[in-house]
């Protein structure tokens, strides 16, 4: 897919679900019918979970959902997502189509370089084991590499060491291995189990633990997001109104960790069920996303937002995300689960790198647009709106008698499950027999 406008995506959500997949493959030149085999019934039947993970009695769908409006470095794109809640794939598609008319998300990655964590302990003198680990570099080098090969005929593998001191007679050492368009924690815990004992030997310490840093920080990726202020005016307030109160919320984050952790929250609303459909690992990414906010010491929003200019007319809203994001686009749950393959061709990714810029950048736009509704109308009506719909599912409700039960209890501020009984009670006992 290739196209400066996003226009064509207009009303996507109201079209049926066969309609849907036709535009998605036209779009992005996928067979059609192969992809709504893929994903049809969650992707994998008992037999395939059974080879995934032990004890398996079963298989568990969600669903399978595109953001769409998303503009990432000039080219238009596809985001999967695989959630439970609802309003997360609209407020996402809703704000990344104002950010579109700001020229799009502008998103840059660093070289998927991992950390592997060597920790050595009763080391007699810390500068002295220091010395020497720093003069066997090259050899611990050359052993990381022989054990992976498939990385450095792909010009990554071994960048280097760290050594960091713990205590007196603690220390550890960080193996730095660029992983290419693999998330790495496999290859990453061998290489780390491999030079263990060599790097214990050259500390004169007792060798301790041998596993990668999920604080991957030299893999993170940035996004940038503008929105001209016109495009933000509200039914009520004008656009720099509505800057402001999304710039007032992000202060409000960057002061106060209780709130800094629901806007964080609201990032990965859209990060993770970008991880999750391309069968990548999201507590991985949950625990690098959120040491990375307390890097600097006390806990800080990924996301700041700000407004520039004063006049509607030039002035606009800038965010900017910044987080580690380890993920995948080889390996893993992608060599087995077709709905995660299938979800990579959407989202047409060039690899790992690629894949992190496009998730991040559905991180930045779904927290513009919850800090948007909570700066101005508020959060439930959006989000409960389209709450409503579940509410009516869970009391019975049916075919067409799902939307007229949300559009009722919606209409009476009663999102809930007893208001939502008493109206699909009435609507039934109206319904000709
Ligand atoms: P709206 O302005 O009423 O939407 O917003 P609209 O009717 O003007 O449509 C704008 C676009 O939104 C559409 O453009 C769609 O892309 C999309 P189009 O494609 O038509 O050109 N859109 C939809 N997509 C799919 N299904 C729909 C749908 N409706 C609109 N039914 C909206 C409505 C819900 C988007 C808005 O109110 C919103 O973004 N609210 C925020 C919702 C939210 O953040 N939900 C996350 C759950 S709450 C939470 O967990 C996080 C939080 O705690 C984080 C924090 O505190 O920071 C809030």
């Amino acid at each position: 897919m290739s196209t400066e406008s996003t226009k064509a995506f207009s009303g996507f959500f109201k079209r049926p679900i066969t309609e849907r997949i036709g535009l998605v493959a036209d779009a992005t030149g996928a067979c059609r019918d192969d992809l709504a085999r893929a994903i049809e019934r969650g992707g994998i039947d008992p037999a395939q979970a059974d080879k995934m993970i032990e004890n398996v009695i079963g298989t568990y769908a969600l669903p399978f959902a595109v953001v769409v409006h998303m503009v990432v470095n000039g080219r238009v794109r596809f985001a999967p997502m695989v959630v439970e809640e609802p309003s997360v794939v609209a407020a996402a598609s809703a704000a990344s189509r104002l950010i579109a008319q700001g020229g799009g998300f502008r998103a840059e990655a660093d070289d998927p370089v991992m950390i592997a964590q060597v920790e050595v302990r009763n080391v007699p003198d810390v500068e002295a084991a220091t010395r020497a680990i720093r003069a066997a570099e090259a050899e611990i080098g050359d052993a990381v590499n022989a054990t992976v090969p498939g990385l450095t005929i792909r010009n990554g593998g071994w960048r280097g060491l760290e050594v960091r001191r713990l205590s007196n007679t603690v220390m550890v050492v960080h193996l730095l291995v660029d992983c290419r368009d693999a998330m790495g924690a496999n290859m990453l815990n061998t290489a780390a189990e491999t030079v263990g004992p060599r790097i214990a030997e050259l500390a004169g310490g007792t060798l301790g633990l041998r596993i990668l840093s999920n604080l991957a920080d030299r893999r993170r990726v940035r996004v940038t997001g503008r929105v001209p202020a016109r495009a933000l005016a509200t039914s009520v307030l004008d656009g720099l109104a509505v800057a402001d109160a999304v710039e007032a919320a992000s202060r409000f984050a960057e002061m106060d960790p209780y709130r800094a952790a629901t806007h964080n929250k609201g990032i990965m609303n859209g990060i993770d069920p970008v991880v999750i459909a391309t069968g990548n690992d999201w507590r991985a990414v949950e625990a690098g996303a959120h040491s990375f906010a307390a890097m600097q010491g006390g806990y800080k929003p990924l996301a700041t937002w700000r407004r520039v200019g004063d006049s509607l007319d030039t002035a606009y809203l800038e965010g900017k995300l910044e987080l580690p994001l380890a993920l995948g686009t080889v390996g893993g749950t992608l060599g087995v689960h077709p709905a995660a393959k299938a979800a990579i061709q959407i989202a047409q990714v060039s690899g790992a790198s690629d894949l992190a810029m496009l998730a991040a950048s559905v991180g930045l736009a779904s927290n513009l647009a919850a800090l948007k509704a909570l700066g101005t109308e508020g959060i439930q009506r959006g989000h409960m709106a389209l709450h409503a719909r579940s509410v009516a599912v869970s009391v019975g409700a049916t075919g067409d008698e799902v939307e007229a039960v949300a559009r009722e209890i919606s209409r009476t501020k009663q999102v809930n499950a007893e208001a939502a009984a008493v109206v699909l009670t009435r609507l039934r006992s109206k319904a000709p027999a």
